[in-house]
C-alpha cells in the first residue's frame, strides 16, 4: 500500500470552503467520477488512462480532488519522477493532468488545485515539480522553461518547465513513471490520425 498523505497536510480545510467548490485530498470512491472528468477535458482517453495506471502502479505522490455537492468537477494529481544524475537519484513531482469541467472554468478552481497541491507538496518535503504544458498558462505559479533548461528529457521543449520549493538539482535525467511511456505513444497515434485527415 502506497503511502499517502493525511488531510492535514491541506492549508484549506475542506469544511472552509472559498465559494461551493472543496479542495480535498483523492479518495477511492472517486476513481470513476475522475475518469469522466479526464474523458470530458481531454481528446481520447490517453490522460484517464494515465491516472488509472498511475494509481495502479503506486506512483502517485499527492492527488487532489476538486468537489461540488458530492461530484468531483476538477482534479489534478504529481506522480514521482526521479532526477538521475552524476551524483546520483533525486526525488522530483510531475504534475499531470489537471483539469477542471468546462462549466467550472474561469473560477479558478484550477488556479486552487494547483496553489494547494504545491503547499501540500512542500509540507511534504517535496522539493521540485515540473510540468509539460502551455508556459503562458503555468508560469504564473511559478514554474518557468529556464528552471528546466538543462534538464534531460523526451518532453525536454519550451513546453517542459519546473519549479523547486527547495534544493533541487538543476540537471540530470527526468525518469517519468512508466504510465507516461503509454501517453506519449497515445499521443503519437492522435497525431498520426490527424494527419491522415489532412
Ligand atoms: C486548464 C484548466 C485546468 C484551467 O481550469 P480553470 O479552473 O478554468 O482555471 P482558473 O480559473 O484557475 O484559471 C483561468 C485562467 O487560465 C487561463 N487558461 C486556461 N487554459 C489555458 C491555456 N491552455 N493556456 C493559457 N491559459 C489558459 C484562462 O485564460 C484564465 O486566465 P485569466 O486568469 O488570465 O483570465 C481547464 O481549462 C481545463 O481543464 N482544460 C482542459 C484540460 C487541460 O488543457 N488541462 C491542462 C493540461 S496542461
Amino acid at each position: 500500500m502506497p503511502w499517502k498523505p493525511s488531510d492535514t497536510l491541506l492549508t484549506a480545510k475542506p469544511e472552509v470552503r472559498t465559494g461551493m467548490v472543496a479542495i480535498r485530498l483523492e479518495e477511492e470512491r472517486d476513481a470513476a467520477e475522475i475518469r469522466d472528468l479526464l474523458e470530458a477535458c481531454f481528446p481520447g482517453f490517453g490522460e484517464a488512462d494515465l491516472v488509472d495506471t498511475l494509481r495502479r502502479d503506486g506512483d502517485i505522490v499527492l492527488s487532489l480532488s476538486a468537489e461540488d455537492e458530492g461530484v468531483v468537477v476538477g482534479y489534478i494529481a504529481f506522480s514521482r519522477v526521479n532526477v538521475e544524475g552524476e551524483d546520483g537519484t533525486a526525488p522530483a513531482v510531475a504534475l499531470a493532468p489537471l483539469a477542471v469541467y468546462t462549466e467550472y472554468q474561469q473560477q479558478g478552481i484550477a488556479t486552487r488545485l494547483v496553489r494547494e497541491g504545491h503547499a501540500c507538496l512542500a509540507a511534504m518535503g517535496e522539493t521540485l515539480s515540473v510540468v509539460v504544458g502551455e508556459p503562458g498558462y503555468y508560469n504564473r505559479f511559478g514554474y518557468s522553461h529556464r528552471r528546466a533548461t538543462y534538464f534531460e528529457s523526451d518532453y525536454q521543449s519550451p513546453y517542459l518547465m519546473a519549479l523547486s520549493f527547495g534544493a533541487a538539482p538543476w540537471e540530470g535525467r527526468l525518469v517519468y513513471p512508466q504510465a507516461f511511456a503509454a501517453l506519449s505513444d497515445d499521443a503519437a497515434d492522435a497525431a498520426l490520425q490527424a494527419d491522415d485527415r489532412v
